[in-house]
């Protein structure tokens, strides 16, 4: 990869963001398609972001993802969101166009996208979505968004779960949304009642960690994503793996969250083969955990 006097700088913004695939898989594809691009991780502590956001104009940064924990906090800086964003409440990209930020969220279509490559649908669906942090925001709106049946939204703490309901329930007020704990009980309740189950907690990241539901309550007719990519199988995934009519994992989410990006920046298909096999490469190398 060539950097010239010209190239155009993309970068993630985020604390931490050493971690972060997204340099790795955006810059593969600028390579492949011979644009003079690259992409940068850009470290900003909480207090900073007022500054850093001021700066990007001047810099003349052409897009940017935001990730934790700047995703709700870039907004009062933007000068427009998507309907997306706007919905969701929290941005992971921006579109830089002369002096004006507009932010998007792209986390929605990723999740939406990585479940077509599955074969799997969100419509129609009966829908158990367990977290009710960032990352199930993204996921609760795209079901209900892609004509999700029923939602049953499960979560440690129970009023996370029902104030996310209610949010919902004004978007899209056709959508059955329910909300519930996540103790043994609770999901022994809903667990019957749905054929998708859907993780966004960080129940999994951690060598040892539990499965979010237990074994006993998986069964034939659920399709299980677990937005975990790192490790690539999580207890709940091998469970599935066993009882369950099918499964993924989150990488597909990480995939084609980015991929989106890459087209609002750039107006271009985004290579996504190429994307994908160097976000594997990637991973191979990598010890540490990740998740959508
Ligand atoms: P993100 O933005 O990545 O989704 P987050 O907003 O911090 O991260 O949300 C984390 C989610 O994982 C929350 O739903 C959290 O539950 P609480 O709202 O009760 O905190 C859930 N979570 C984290 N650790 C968990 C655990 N050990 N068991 C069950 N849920 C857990």
């Amino acid at each position: 990869m060539k950097i010239t006097g010209k190239s155009k700088v993309f970068g993630i913004i985020g604390w931490p963001v050493s971690h972060s695939l997204s340099p790795v898989f955006h810059n593969a594809a600028f390579d492949y398609l011979g644009l003079d691009c690259c992409y940068v991780p850009l470290p900003v502590e909480v207090g900073r972001l007022d500054v850093a956001i001021k700066a990007i104009s001047a810099l003349n940064i052409a897009g940017l993802n935001v990730t934790v924990p700047h995703k709700e906090g870039v907004i009062p800086y933007l000068s427009e969101l998507s309907k997306e964003a706007m919905m969701i409440g929290a941005v992971n990209t921006i579109k830089v166009s002369g002096e004006r930020l507009l932010g998007y969220n792209t986390d929605g279509i990723g999740f939406i996208t990585s479940l077509h490559e599955a074969g799997q649908s969100v419509s129609g669906r009966s829908i158990l979505i367990l977290g009710a942090g960032g990352a199930a925001r993204a996921v609760v709106f795209a079901a209900a968004n892609g004509s999700a049946e029923k939602i049953i939204i499960a979560n440690r703490t129970a009023g996370k779960a029902e104030s996310l309901k209610e949010q919902v329930q004004k978007h899209f007020p056709s959508v059955k949304v329910e909300a519930t704990g996540m103790g043994y009980d609770d999901l022994r309740e809903v667990s019957n009642k749905v054929d998708m189950i859907i993780n966004t907690t960080s129940l999994g990241l951690k060598q040892g960690d539990p499965s979010p539901v237990p074994r006993e309550f998986l069964h034939r007719d659920l399709f299980v994503c677990d937005l975990i990519y790192n490790p690539p199988e999580t207890e709940l995934v091998r469970y599935a793996k066993d009882l369950c009519r099918g499964y993924m994992n989150g990488l597909g989410m990480l995939l084609h969250q980015g991929a989106a990006s890459f087209k609002l920046w750039t107006d271009i298909k985004p290579p996504v083969h190429i994307m994908r096999q160097a976000l594997q490469d990637a991973l191979q190398q990598r010890p540490s955990s990740g998740r959508m």
